[in-house]
């Protein structure tokens, strides 16, 4: 298994997986606009030559780092990998003087208790911010 910078021949694969992993529909224009913005935030894991998780963010002009997405096929979580994502992320964001990272989260999903665990904070909620209606929910971790 490796992790490393998402290329734009990945594209077509990487609509694939986000389709079969996570529920929100996206633009295929919205991931090279990410990666072009901060391509150093934009990783891919890889294994026997698939992608099997992903993560990327943007650098915002407040020494935030949003994270947009991170998401792991469902027979690779609870190894380590999402953790270790999230540090190569916020790693990579340290040359722009990052001091808090930010995310939105569905209210139902677990993976407000990884965040937690990471030592994110619920800091606001956002009602109906998915495309099912679901409420999102605003986490931050200062750094
Ligand atoms: C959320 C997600 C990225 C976490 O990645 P992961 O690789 O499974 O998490 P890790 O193995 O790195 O876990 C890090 C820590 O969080 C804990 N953790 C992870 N998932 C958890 C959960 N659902 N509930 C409670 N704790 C959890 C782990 O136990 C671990 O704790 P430890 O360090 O004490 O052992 C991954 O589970 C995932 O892709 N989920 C589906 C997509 C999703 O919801 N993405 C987030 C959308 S914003």
């Amino acid at each position: 298994m490796k992790i490393e910078k998402f290329e734009e021949i990945q594209l077509e694969e990487l609509m694939l997986f986000l389709d079969e992993n996570l529920n929100e529909n996206y633009e295929r224009v919205v991931f090279l606009n990410i990666r072009k913005r901060w391509p150093e935030g934009f990783l891919t894991v890889i294994d026997e030559g698939k992608i099997v998780g992903t993560c990327c963010g943007a650098i915002l002009p407040n020494d935030k780092l949003r994270v947009l997405i991170l998401v792991l096929q469902n027979d690779y979580q609870k190894r380590g990998i999402g953790k270790d994502l999230m540090d190569r992320m916020i790693r990579a964001s340290e040359i722009f003087g990052v001091k808090k990272v930010t995310l939105e989260v569905r209210k139902d999903s677990d993976a407000i208790a990884f965040y937690r665990k990471l030592g994110f904070s619920s800091v606001d909620v956002l009602p109906c911010y998915y495309q099912d209606g679901c409420d999102g929910i605003v986490m931050e971790k200062q750094l």
